[in-house]
């Protein structure tokens, strides 16, 4: 079974996540561009005060002194957050003042050309350390002076900018997540009351559902419902109707055969007796033709539940088969029944049995209706698509009623015999349900022409 989703859960997911993605991106950026301008600020105080140091270093005599005064070296030390040293070293003496343990730079030639930084360790604390060449007045001599310090001010400093960028952002999506939460379940307020509308109703009301205050996208699917509760109302209406003219075809040869049969019971007489035992045989057989053609008509509706047809049937070997069963009856009435059809199959999507069923019902007709030595013929035609017809010389239907023919119940005032008025109708329903059309038309054989184009 397929995973239900909720309109929820998705809206939410879409949204929060690709937010959530920003923000982590943004907070990646942020980090950077923070640690950059953090690094650069504090570099610079570190170049100021090797240059301050820098000064420092003088020249008596062609030798390098460094000399300074302790006020000055609280000042540089002074920091209740991060420890500062400083190293001084002379070409010539070597170390001169300062912090032995302040490294010395990984690439001294770089230091030539300008102040350099790097990033090292002393005494298992992270220091920034920056490097730079003071030559003092009057020397040639090069001193190397050298800055570091610890780290936990810019460290400090980075974790405030990012919680600065990244609270508040949280707390937005978060803000935003819960809006449109809200927003859904507002939004989705209609169908819960559509759903309950529907789940409430009887199953024999089939007015419309109401759709007003129905947002737009609500209200494609009422339209689309109440579509379809219009065609359910109007096939149940037809089925009623059905149901009622199929009792009152069904009483009148049960009323028949009560009567005649009450009329024989009053006779002592066999030979009196005869003729309301044949109007009962009579009203029997009618009774029996219009049982056997409400089931069938029943079973061309619901042999395919709806759907197409899903095999192949070669609808000439259909219609030879029904000819050749039909061939004593035509005899009977002296008739020629011929059928016309081309050498190869012609296949369609259909169902045999329902395809039987029709032919048998307009070779009945046109045995029935049709002339005495007469001429019948059933012709496949390997058009595309292809057709069958069946067409006699027999008195015809008259134009007036091509348009009610193929109803249920209904025969043309003064038909002869005592069919039921089924068969054209059984004939239209299993043609649709091939996806086909029954037409009728005049035959240039003089009678009626029926011809099923699938
Ligand atoms: N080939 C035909 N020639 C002349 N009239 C026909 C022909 N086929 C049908 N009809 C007329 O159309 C009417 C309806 O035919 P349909 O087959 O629907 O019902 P039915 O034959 O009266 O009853 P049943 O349900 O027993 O077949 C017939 O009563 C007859 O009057
Ligand atoms: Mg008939």
């Amino acid at each position: 079974m397929a995973k239900v989703q909720s309109l929820k859960t998705q809206f939410l997911l879409r949204l929060a996540l690709p937010l959530s993605l920003f923000v982590v991106l943004d907070a990646i950026a942020s980090y950077y561009i923070a640690f950059y301008y953090a690094n650069a600020a504090y570099d610079r105080w570190l170049l100021d005060s090797a240059r301050s140091l820098a000064q420092e270093v003088k020249a008596q005599k062609g030798k390098v002194t460094f000399e300074l005064p302790p006020t000055a070296l609280e000042i540089f030390q002074w920091d209740d957050v991060d420890q500062t040293f400083f190293k001084i070293e002379s070409s010539s003496i070597g170390f001169m003042a300062g912090d032995k343990r302040v490294p010395p730079p990984p690439d001294p030639a770089s230091v030539r050309k300008q102040p350099a930084y790097f990033d090292s360790m002393i005494q298992a604390h992270r220091v920034r350390v920056v490097s730079m060449l003071a030559t003092p007045k009057d020397s040639s001599e090069e001193v190397l002076v050298q800055v570091a310090e610890t780290v936990r001010k810019r460290r400090s400093m980075m974790t405030d900018i990012l919680l600065a960028e990244l609270v508040p952002q949280l707390v937005l999506v978060c803000a935003a997540g819960l809006y449109i939460w809200l927003g859904i379940n507002r939004g989705l307020r209609p169908l819960n009351a559509l759903t309950r509308e529907i789940a409430q109703r009887s199953p024999r009301d089939l007015t419309p559902i109401p759709d007003t205050g129905v947002p737009l996208e609500v209200l494609t699917l009422t339209h689309t419902i109440n579509d379809l509760l219009a065609r359910l109302s109007t096939a149940i209406t037809a089925q009623q109707r059905f149901i009622a003219n199929a009792a009152h075809q069904l009483r009148t040869p049960l009323a028949g055969l009560k009567v005649q049969a009450e009329r024989a019971l009053r006779e002592t007489n066999l030979e009196t007796m005869r003729p309301a035992l044949m109007q009962i045989r009579n009203g029997a057989d009618r009774a029996s033709r219009l049982s056997t053609q409400l089931l069938s008509l029943a079973r061309s509706e619901t042999a395919l539940g709806g759907s197409r047809p899903a095999s192949r049937v070669d609808l000439r070997a259909v219609a030879r088969d029904a000819c050749i069963d039909w061939v004593p009856k035509a005899l009977q009435r002296d008739m020629d029944l011929s059928f016309e059809g081309p050498e190869d199959p012609i296949y369609v999507q259909g169902e045999q049995t329902l395809l039987r069923e029709l032919l048998n019902n307009l070779l009945d007709n046109a045995i029935r209706y049709g002339r005495e030595h007469g001429q019948i013929t059933v012709r496949i035609t390997a058009d595309t698509p292809p057709a069958l017809v069946v067409e006699d010389d027999g008195p015809g239907i008259p134009d007036s009623e091509v348009d009610r023919i193929f109803e249920r119940f209904y025969r043309p005032p003064g038909s002869p015999g005592d069919g039921c008025g089924l068969g054209l109708a059984i004939v239209k329903e299993i043609a649709e349900q091939h996806d086909a059309r029954a037409r009728l038309s005049r035959s240039s054989l003089g009678g009626a022409r029926i011809e099923v184009r699938f």
